[in-house]
């Protein structure tokens, strides 16, 4: 039995690396051997004992890599092939996928909510030397050559959800947006709004290094949260209230501050993963009459999605790499964990060396 290196979730506040059994393809599968991979905040989220996994399992799900085995039925692909694998891994053939909802995609045959996400919640993750890549045909995106491993790694999650943030929100030409939150995900939520076309973008955070990269990546304003009244401010610069507001934290706090920023007719786009109960204040929601949209979304995945968004990258219309501000190897990754969770040393994502 052949072994590999892989970071294993063994309980709360308790990862360790480790020899695993290497996993080989089945039908319609393919094992990558990871190149950079990257750690998420629902990592975080899943090694405080927030977010429940199984004990056991390989965590991580932005993987970059090379192919190295070919499962029977996947075709178009050779060993070898640099691959991109989003962090969602739709099968493209359940009544979800067809009806374009990829990452609610079924385990069964129909539609089941987060079920399109696998890597590191319910099958071993990219945090290691190797990982099978389940319905291959659907989820291995080829990477153009000009492209670097950094290039890409970030749009395999943070970048695919925080662009979808504003693509949900239907942000139009010529709107006003506000970015709650400017970690990793609000970041690409206002790269998102600068590609939609918005001509205003407020970003909120109370990180001075983070509100700093909001300008650099499209933010005309930035508010720190713990200066100043964002709701007032953001109905002030927008006379009257933003067209979209991007939700980017996951509070009733900063929720509920998104939805008080809207115009009547505007957007709540939520990307933040939330818990406990949320409430919706009669007022702020004009009592339910104010027309106003609600929006949720699960990092879109899927190999023409990343196809779309390495385009982006490869045309110079995104450049996500100012985000990897660290290097780890896999033998350091509690290391990464640690800078990461506690935000040392203006760090904003970690990447990882298998
Ligand atoms: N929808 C999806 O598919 C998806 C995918 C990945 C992550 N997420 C979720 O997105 C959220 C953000 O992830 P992240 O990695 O960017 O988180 P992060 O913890 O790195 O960043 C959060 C930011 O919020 C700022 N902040 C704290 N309180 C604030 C306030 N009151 N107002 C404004 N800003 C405030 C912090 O300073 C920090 O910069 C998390 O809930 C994460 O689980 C969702
Ligand atoms: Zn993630
Ligand atoms: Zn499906």
């Amino acid at each position: 039995m052949e072994k590999m290196r892989a970071t294993v979730f063994h309980g709360p506040n308790n990862i360790r690396v480790e020899e695993v059994e290497r996993p080989r393809p089945s039908a319609g599968e393919a094992v990558i051997r990871v190149t950079l991979t990257t750690i998420c905040g629902t990592d975080l989220h899943i090694v405080r004992g927030e977010y429940p996994v199984k004990p056991g399992l390989i965590i991580g799900h932005e993987p970059v890599g090379v192919i190295e085995e070919i499962g029977p039925g996947v075709t178009g692909y050779k060993v070898g092939d640099r691959v991109l694998v989003g962090a969602i891994t739709p099968c493209g053939q359940c009544r979800a996928c067809l009806s374009g909802h990829l990452s609610q995609c079924g385990h069964g045959a129909g539609y089941e909510a987060i079920g399109g996400w696998r890597f590191g919640n319910t099958i071993n993750g990219a945090q290691a030397e190797y990982l099978l890549v389940p319905y291959a045909q659907a989820n291995l995106a080829k990477i153009p050559d000009e492209l670097s491993d950094e290039q890409v790694v970030l749009l395999a999650d943070i970048a695919s959800t925080g662009i979808s943030g504003a693509e949900s929100g239907g942000v139009r030409i010529g709107d006003a947006v506000v970015v709650f939150a400017q970690g990793p995900i609000g970041l690409s939520a206002t790269v998102g709004a600068k590609l939609m076309g918005a001509s205003l973008i407020i970003g909120v955070d109370g990180d001075e290094h983070r509100l700093s990269m909001a300008r650099r990546l499209g933010a005309d304003v930035v508010l720190d949260y713990r200066e100043v009244d964002v709701v007032a401010e953001v109905i002030r610069l927008t006379g009257g209230g933003a067209d979209v507001a991007i939700e980017s934290l996951g509070t009733q706090g900063t929720f509920e501050s998104a939805l008080r920023c809207l115009r009547p007719g505007g957007t709540l786009s939520s990307l933040g993963v939330y818990s406990g109960k949320l409430q919706v204040p009669y007022e702020a929601f004009a009592a339910g009459l104010g027309d106003h949209r609600i929006v949720t979304t699960l990092c879109p995945g899927g190999k023409e999605r990343m196809r779309r968004l390495m385009e982006m990258v490869k045309q110079g219309r995104v450049d996500f790499t100012p985000l990897l501000t660290h290097t780890v190897t896999l033998d350091q990754i509690t290391e990464g964990y640690k800078i990461f969770g506690e935000r040392l040393d203006g760090v904003l994502k970690v990447a990882v060396k298998p």
